[in-house]
């Protein structure tokens, strides 16, 4: 089967719904989710969305922009940070058009007030957000929003297998019904990837289970550069308990004053950084990673039990409730952390038009590299980067859009691939060696040796998912292990150029920061 549309969206994120309702007024949209629309990270955010309320003497846009350059240690390219910063504002009144509720109070004077919470690496308090589930209430409206709109057709349960080229332009995907193991492909005037990050190439992460990496490793295949793969972002505060490994704790608790503090009660972050708890991310998981080693520690603890318990349960309401049906109650009791994979700061090269290097390809949101977060991305940048180069690229798309024109013959996609496999464990086992290497050889400190061994171990397992490629019908775990694993060669081909250390990318064998790294990308 063929399908043809005018623009293919292929995620169901905060990225690729904003930028299908941005452009369904114009020209037909096809969205594909590759499960329901709604899972995906943008609808697990917690802490909120950046933006300066209003330039003023508390807060500007050149704070923004010095703090989030600060967090990307020398790597942020400028202008996409000034972009991104100064259309975040606009962002927001989009989302509160759409209908989206973020908090607020009424003040003295009867007014409507937004509350702004701070998270780590932020100079002035400039999260919007919606109690600590913004995601959801992002998600929600962006859902109901796109579900009505009669020039959207979404697909769910779809999975994009590979980007279809013609004459060097990408003119559409071959995607897999999962439901009924059916291949159709769909060819679009334009194509845009929404797929979100790769975080579940660690073991533990924070991101559900959509995020495998298959926007980039469809890139790469098709010929797109890819940038800054060394860059995964560990949070700092995971929930540690053995019926809950991927639920985040968000940093907005420390924003609000919660303390990390060991097993023994001993705070511990002033040794690491002046601003303590609100030192950027890379600078706080690294220092529990250290105590966690140096005493031998499982986890460690975030206590806002200083506050009280109506301050913590308005603030809070979703992790209060959450940890109280784990049996713990955060207004009496500190609560166990780790740190988890939790989002890729690099991804496919893109330009501010969120172009890719083949044409009519476009990336958006947490699949692409736009140059804005560099070596750590600074809290609550991501969903505004969805928003932003979702506007993006909904004018550079329309503005080509007349010019473009695909052409509809596409090959079948082959179908020798008969075989079902017999041995689906097989797939299951290389997800979780892949998973395991990938967190204890490719982690927070990282050595020369330990990425060779990683190699080595993802070189072996990418050949046997080869094989089982070409022979068998495709699944959707296979389809995924192979993304990832690619996407774990990516990881560490990445960190082996890298011979310095530098925001999240921490080697032991070079642990000093090289200035002759500065400005620059690790582009594969
Ligand atoms: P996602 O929201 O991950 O969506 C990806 C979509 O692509 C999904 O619909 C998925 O089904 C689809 N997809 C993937 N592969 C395929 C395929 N092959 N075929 C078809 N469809 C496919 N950032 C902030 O700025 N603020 C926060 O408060 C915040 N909190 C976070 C909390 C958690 C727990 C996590 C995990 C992340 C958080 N982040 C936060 C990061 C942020 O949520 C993500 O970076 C952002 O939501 C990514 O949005 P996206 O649209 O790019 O991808
Ligand atoms: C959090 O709420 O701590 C996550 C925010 C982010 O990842 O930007």
């Amino acid at each position: 089967m063929q399908k043809k549309t005018g623009v293919l969206i292929i995620g169901s994120g905060a990225a690729g719904l904003a930028l299908g309702l941005h452009l369904a007024d114009y020209c037909p949209v096809t969205i594909l989710s590759k499960t329901s629309l709604q899972e995906g990270a943008s609808y697990y955010a917690q802490g909120g969305v950046a933006a300066v309320a209003a330039a003023n003497a508390e807060d500007s846009y050149e704070a923004h922009i010095r703090d989030t350059l600060s967090a990307g240690r020398g790597l942020c390219q400028y202008s996409a940070v000034e972009f991104v910063v100064k259309n975040a504002k606009s962002a927001i009144d989009w989302l509160i058009n759409l209908g989206v509720d973020f908090t607020h109070e009424i003040n003295a004077l009867g007014e409507k007030e937004y509350h702004l919470t701070q998270e780590g690496g932020h100079s002035h308090r400039r999260i919007w957000h919606a109690a600590d589930a913004t995601g959801k209430a992002v998600k929600d409206t962006l859902d109901q929003r796109v579900r009505a709109h009669h020039n959207i057709e979404l697909i769910e349960y779809a999975l994009a297998i590979d980007l279809i080229k013609k004459a060097g332009a990408c003119i559409g995907a071959y995607v897999l019904e999962d439901k009924n193991h059916h291949v159709f492909s769909v060819v679009a005037n334009a194509v845009v990837l929404a797929t979100g990050g790769a975080s579940k190439a660690y073991l533990y992460c924070t991101s559900p289970v959509v995020s495998s990496g298959d926007g980039i490793a469809m890139a790469y295949r098709a010929g797109c550069r890819v940038a800054n793969m060394e860059f995964n972002q560990f949070h700092p505060t995971c929930l540690y308990h053995p019926k809950e490994n991927s639920f985040l704790i968000t940093e907005a608790l420390r924003g609000e004053g919660a303390f990390l503090r060991l097993p023994t009660g001993e705070r511990f972050m002033q040794h690491y950084d002046p601003s303590e708890e609100l030192a950027p991310r890379d600078v706080v998981a690294r220092a529990i990673d250290d105590q966690m080693k140096k005493g031998g520690y499982p986890n460690v603890f975030l206590d806002i039990t200083h506050k009280s318990p109506e301050f913590i349960r308005e603030k809070f309401p979703m992790i209060v409730k959450r940890c109280l049906a784990l049996g713990i109650d955060i207004t009496k009791e500190w609560i166990p952390v780790v740190p988890a994979a939790h989002y890729t700061c690099g991804g496919v090269v893109t330009d501010l038009d969120a172009k890719t290097d083949i044409k009519n390809l476009y990336a958006i949101g947490e699949v692409a590299y736009t140059g804005l977060h560099g070596a750590n991305r600074m809290a609550s940048n991501s969903l505004l980067e969805c928003l932003v180069f979702a506007q993006a690229a909904a004018h550079s798309i329309l503005a080509d859009f007349a010019d473009t024109c695909a052409d509809e013959s596409v090959e079948p996609w082959d179908e020798y691939r008969i075989l079902q496999s017999d041995e689906a464990i097989v797939i299951a086992h290389n997800w979780d060696e892949l998973r395991r290497t990938m967190w204890n050889y490719v982690g927070i400190v990282r050595t020369d040796r330990r990425l060779e061994r990683a190699m080595h171990r993802i070189l072996l397992l990418k050949q046997e998912v080869k094989d089982y490629y070409e022979h068998y019908k495709v699944t959707r775990d296979l389809l995924e292990l192979r993304n990832l694993v690619l996407v774990a060669e990516l990881i560490v081909r990445s960190a082996q150029q890298r011979k310095e250390s530098r925001g999240l990318h921490f080697n032991a064998d070079h642990p000093h920061t090289d200035f002759r790294y500065d400005g620059g990308m690790t582009i594969l």
